[in-house]
């Protein structure tokens, strides 16, 4: 039985004919795949008796080997003529394609993201291009405050060539999106605003024309300094490893009271002193405080109801502590072999 099907099949190879490389796919699925005329006989040829075995075996075996070599053969024959053709090779293994990799400013931001969506903080995001009213007006910066002079913030011209007055400017800090979310949602409020922003500095290796920052508030009833300052603890710890400590100075800021700055010990001489954290142990990482009471009025929140707490990082300082990027400006020059090395990460 086997036998006589071994011969049928070796006339049928020597036959076989194919007119494209699908039909010769074909064949081979016929005959070869797993499932194929061939490979069942090898699976019936467990059957056969002993004394068979050898003969029957080697015929099967130069059966395989030509239906094998005769696809090799036409194999061969298509991309001769494909070659001659000159058609490319649809069937060559493509080349590596080289991945892009994340940006270290999107990796620091989806960090921060992370750890504070873990204490319950959505993402709420705003344009750019912002008026004076959300950047400064309803944040209690005061009319003659420097920051709405033009050394300092970026205005937009309304029209080609007609300089101020404009209140259209590109925001220099993303509490604008908190003066947003304030006057369109209610408490209890806890967001996150990440975003580009500018300022109207000369580009050098510590300070550049636009950065990044997460700002954070929330705003509920018996919000206090206390829980302000664990969330940024918290924060802190994971971002920079348990041991971090962290420091809250007195500062000012003119849409919250009290303010702060708050240090975390320098996670690269972990305290020791270094050159980075310039010999005191202490680097300076975000401003926060209390969201003073103008501010929620100024924005529909009763300030008797409620109150709230705010900070502000820059995501270009937190790159820098955790991947000691020494130089502002490698984050935009988009140099492949700056951002290569980011490739695990
Ligand atoms: N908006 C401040 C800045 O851009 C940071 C900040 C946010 C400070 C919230 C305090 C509270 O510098």
């Amino acid at each position: 039985m086997i036998k006589e099907r071994i011969q049928e099949l070796m006339t049928q190879v020597q036959q076989m004919q194919a007119q494209s490389a699908e039909q010769m796919e074909a064949l081979r699925i016929k005959y070869l795949s797993k499932k194929g005329e061939i490979t069942e006989l090898f699976n019936q040829f467990r059957e056969v008796p002993k004394e068979e075995k050898k003969e029957l075996g080697m015929q099967l075996n130069a059966l395989r080997q030509m239906a094998e070599s005769r696809l090799q053969e036409m194999r061969e024959a298509f991309e001769a003529q494909r070659a001659a053709e000159d058609k490319p090779d649809l069937t060559r293994t493509p080349e590596p394609i080289a991945l892009g990799t994340r940006h270290p400013l999107s990796l620091t931001k989806e960090e921060i993201v992370d750890i504070f969506s873990r204490l319950g903080f959505t993402v709420a995001e705003g344009p750019e291009v912002e008026d004076d009213k959300h950047v400064f007006g309803m944040l209690n910066f005061a009319p003659e405050h420097p920051a709405r002079d033009m050394q300092d913030t970026f205005f937009v011209e309304k029209e080609e060539g007609v300089q101020k007055p404009t209140d259209i400017l590109l925001r220099t800090h993303t509490s604008s999106v908190q003066t947003r979310v304030m006057t369109s949602q209610k408490p209890p409020i806890r967001v996150l605003c990440p975003g580009r922003v500018y300022r109207n500095e000369a580009i050098s290796a510590r300070a550049h024309c636009f950065f990044h920052q997460v700002e954070g508030l929330y705003i509920d009833k018996n919000v206090s300094f206390a829980d302000l300052r664990q969330a940024l603890m918290y924060f802190a710890k994971e971002m920079f490893g348990p041991d971090t400590k962290i420091r809250l100075r007195p500062s000012y800021f003119p849409f919250t009271e009290p303010s702060a700055e708050m240090d975390i010990s320098c996670n690269i001489c972990g305290g020791t002193g270094c050159g980075f954290c310039k010999q005191t142990g202490w680097v300076e990482i975000l401003g926060c405080g209390m969201v003073d009471p103008n501010v929620l009025e100024s924005c529909g929140i009763d300030s008797k109801e409620y109150s709230g707490y705010a900070f502000g990082m820059g995501v270009e300082r937190i790159t820098n502590l955790k991947y000691r990027v020494k130089d502002l400006r490698l984050f935009s020059e988009n140099d492949v072999r700056f951002l290569q090395q980011f490739e695990s990460c």
